[in-house]
Parts: structure tokens; C-alpha cells; sequence
């Protein structure tokens, strides 16, 4: 797919105030840092679109762009950032889970993983209860640039035999680096497919 433009359209604290039209959209989830506002920023070959931030806990509420007129990408907070208060960790948390649960026109959540990281109860826990929520999702790995070339097949392939345990059917997968915009023609294809059925 081909996009032609893409624009912030509104920030959000909560689902209510959430565009109001029925566009589809598709959500970035996954712990702080692992790198989804950089993610959408590549898809849409657009530096500032989305905040990014070296430092976690960059975006804080719920951030939709809008793209070719016709869908969204959602940029969402981060789960398990540990520095935040406990309060603001509730608040966040509730936040994303009602907008998962509630928000009609979510064609897909894609769930991204630091392709560095060992397998993490907090991302297996988020997985799992996406699936027992039947959410479409999919798995995005994350930051391919800074593992060997060689590895990256390999340790996304092993990732998805771990989460084989728990589910028959497994989610699509892609691997990806806002670096070199590895994976980048895959999940647009992905998202057009989708847009057409
Ligand atoms: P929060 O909004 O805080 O939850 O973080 P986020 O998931 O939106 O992460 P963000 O896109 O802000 O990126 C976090 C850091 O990782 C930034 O310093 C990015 O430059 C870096 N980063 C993101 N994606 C990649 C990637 O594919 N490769 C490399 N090398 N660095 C990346
Ligand atoms: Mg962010």
C-alpha cells in the first residue's frame, strides 16, 4: 500500500473522546521503549509524527493519525514501565484495556517485542489475554538492526514456538526496524488486505 498522507488527528485520555467516525483502525502496543511510535513514524516515512522518546513513557494517551483519509494508526502508551506511580500505571492501564475491549472499529491490535528480549511474562500475559478477549492481534518484532542478521529469523521463529504452547493457532508475525524500514511493505500490505475485506 501506498501512503499518500498521513496527519496527527487528535489525542485522546479516553475512548469517549476518541474520533467519532468509523474508520478502521489499528493499534501499537507493547511495553515503553519497545518502539511503537517510531514504528508508525516509519510506516508513514514521517519523522514527527508521533513522539519518540529515548527515555520510556513517552506517549501517555491514546493518539490517532490519520491516513489517506480512509484508516487509522493508534499510537498507544506503553505498558510496563516500572518508574511510573502506581496510581498513574492504574490509570494508564485502564485506559488501554477499555479502549481494547470497547472500541468498535479496531481491526487489529499488532503487539510489538523488543526482538532482543527473552520471552517476558508481562508481554506473554498481555498476548494471552488479548486471545482470551478475542482481539485480532498480530506480533510485531521490533529493533531487527540491533540483533546479527543471522539471529533475527531464528529468535522471532523460537518466540512463536514459546507462545505455540498456550495457543493452536498462532497470530501473524512480522519483523521490523524504524532503522532500515525493514518490515515496513509487509505490514502495509497486511493493513490494505485487511481494509478490503
Ligand atoms: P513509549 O511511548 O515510551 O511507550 O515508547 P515507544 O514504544 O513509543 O518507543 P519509541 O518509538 O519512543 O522509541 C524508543 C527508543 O527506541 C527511541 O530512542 C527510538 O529511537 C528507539 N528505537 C525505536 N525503534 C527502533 C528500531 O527499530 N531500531 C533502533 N535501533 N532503535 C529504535
Ligand atoms: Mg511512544
Amino acid at each position: 500500500m501506498i501512503i499518500t498522507k498521513s496527519e496527527f488527528s487528535v489525542s485522546s485520555p479516553n475512548i469517549q473522546l476518541c474520533p467519532k467516525d468509523t474508520k478502521p483502525e489499528y493499534a501499537f502496543i507493547g511495553r515503553s521503549n519497545v518502539g511503537k511510535s517510531s514504528l508508525i513514524n516509519m510506516l508513514c516515512n514521517h519523522k514527527n509524527l508521533a513522539k519518540t522518546s529515548a527515555t520510556p513513557g513517552k506517549t501517555l494517551l491514546i493518539n490517532h493519525f490519520i491516513i489517506n483519509n480512509e484508516w487509522y494508526l493508534v499510537d498507544l502508551p506503553g505498558y510496563g514501565f516500572a518508574k511510573r506511580s502506581k496510581t498513574v500505571q492504574q490509570k494508564l492501564e485502564q485506559m488501554i484495556t477499555s479502549y481494547i475491549l470497547q472500541r468498535e472499529q479496531l481491526v487489529n491490535v499488532f503487539v510489538l517485542i523488543d526482538i532482543r528480549h527473552e520471552p517476558q511474562a508481562i508481554d506473554i500475559d498481555f498476548i494471552n489475554w488479548l486471545g482470551q478477549s478475542s482481539i485480532p492481534f498480530s506480533i510485531v518484532f521490533t529493533k531487527a538492526d540491533k540483533l546479527s542478521s543471522s539471529k533475527v529469523a531464528p529468535t522471532a521463529a523460537a518466540y512463536m514456538d514459546k507462545l505455540k504452547e498456550t495457543w493452536d493457532e498462532l497470530p501473524p508475525y512480522f519483523i521490523s526496524s524504524s532503522e532500515t524500514k525493514r518490515g515496513r511493505d509487509e505490514i502495509l500490505d497486511y493493513i490494505e488486505n485487511i481494509n478490503k475485506t
